[in-house]
């Protein structure tokens, strides 16, 4: 990866311009650098101070704490945002805490959303200890599933029984099941062994490919059960996420959300950090920051 300054971007009528303390980059993200198109300016997830406030009104003015979520050009010293995609941070969430929040956070209580109500019912979740994987964790037991997580090695499950799970499998073939609802991001042979501990007319929701290798399923497996198994797609993508990331907010200020940092390092470190995500060595989130922010 190679360094070079890049124009202070404008912001549209609707955007505030923020000054970036804290970014934080995705899984999916790190692919995208592989082959990137042309203009590609990477950054979805920024906490920072807003230095002007949007021309048609809309918004906090300059000064303003923010999180926020847009389309694009995140990693940098300065980032554009629209309005209906920023959420104010109060004084006890601090900007790396609130870069972890915005995609992981907002897939999270996307896909709970999508699988309707988790209260009492077994849930099954694969990639458990990547950034989505600890936001689902902590929530749906709030919410009081029963959770069972994936992940590789015991030491990352001990997070996920504290956020909540109550049973850790390094593999989806040890899940005991049956489950009601499955929440899938590795892909290979994940989806078919997670299948076949659905209860009956049980949900599975695909929503990635950590593993990079693609899902396989053989229907015909399904005759033998689960009965009725629903399997859908799932994608977080729909702006505004100014209420989502408010909901979060709130959660993180109220001690019921605990962003999971495995990674902080200032941003000259962005190419390691990277791979290092892309290679599976980061638990949870990785942050990164300009300046020294809280
Ligand atoms: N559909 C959507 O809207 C949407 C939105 C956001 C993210 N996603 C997808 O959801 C997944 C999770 O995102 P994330 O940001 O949380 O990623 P992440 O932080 O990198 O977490 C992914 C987790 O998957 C596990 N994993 C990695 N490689 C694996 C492999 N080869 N086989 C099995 N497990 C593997 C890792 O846990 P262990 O090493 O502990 O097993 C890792 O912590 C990604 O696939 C991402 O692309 C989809």
């Amino acid at each position: 990866m190679e360094f070079a300054q890049d124009a202070q971007p404008v912001p549209a009528p609707d955007e505030v311009l923020v000054k970036v303390e804290a970014f934080a980059p995705n899984r999916g993200e790190t692919f995208l650098l592989e082959a990137p198109k042309p203009g590609l300016l990477p950054g979805k997830d920024v906490a920072g101070l807003v230095v002007q406030a949007a021309a048609d009104g809309s918004g906090p003015p300059a000064g303003t704490r923010v999180v926020g979520h847009p389309p694009m050009g995140g990693w940098a010293e300065y980032a554009t945002v629209p309005t209906h995609s920023i959420a104010v941070l109060p004084d006890e969430v601090t900007a790396v805490q609130a870069a972890a929040l915005p995609l992981a956070g907002i897939t999270a209580l996307r896909l709970l959303r999508a699988a309707g109500a988790v209260t009492g019912r077994r849930l099954l979740l694969t990639g458990a200890s990547g950034g989505v994987g600890h936001y689902l964790t902590e929530i749906a037991a709030a919410a009081g599933a029963e959770v069972t997580a994936v992940t590789a090695t015991a030491e990352r499950g001990a997070r996920l029984r504290e956020l909540g799970a109550v049973a850790i499998v390094h593999d989806v073939g040890a899940a005991e099941g049956p489950f009601d609802v499955v929440l899938e991001s590795t892909g290979g042979g994940a989806p078919a062994a997670a299948l076949a501990r659905l209860v009956p007319g049980g949900t599975l929701i695909w929503f990635g490919q950590a593993g990079r290798t693609p899902a396989t399923v053989d229907f015909f497996d399904l005759l033998a059960g689960p009965e009725n198994a629903v399997i859908r797609h799932f994608h977080y993508a729909g702006a505004p996420y100014g209420p989502d990331l408010a909901t979060l907010v709130r959660l993180v200020a109220g001690g019921r959300l605990h962003p999971e940092i495995g990674r902080r390092a200032d941003w000259s470190r962005t190419a390691e950090i990277l791979i290092d995500l892309r290679e599976r060595r980061i638990r949870g989130k990785a942050v990164l920051t300009i300046g020294a922010p809280r």
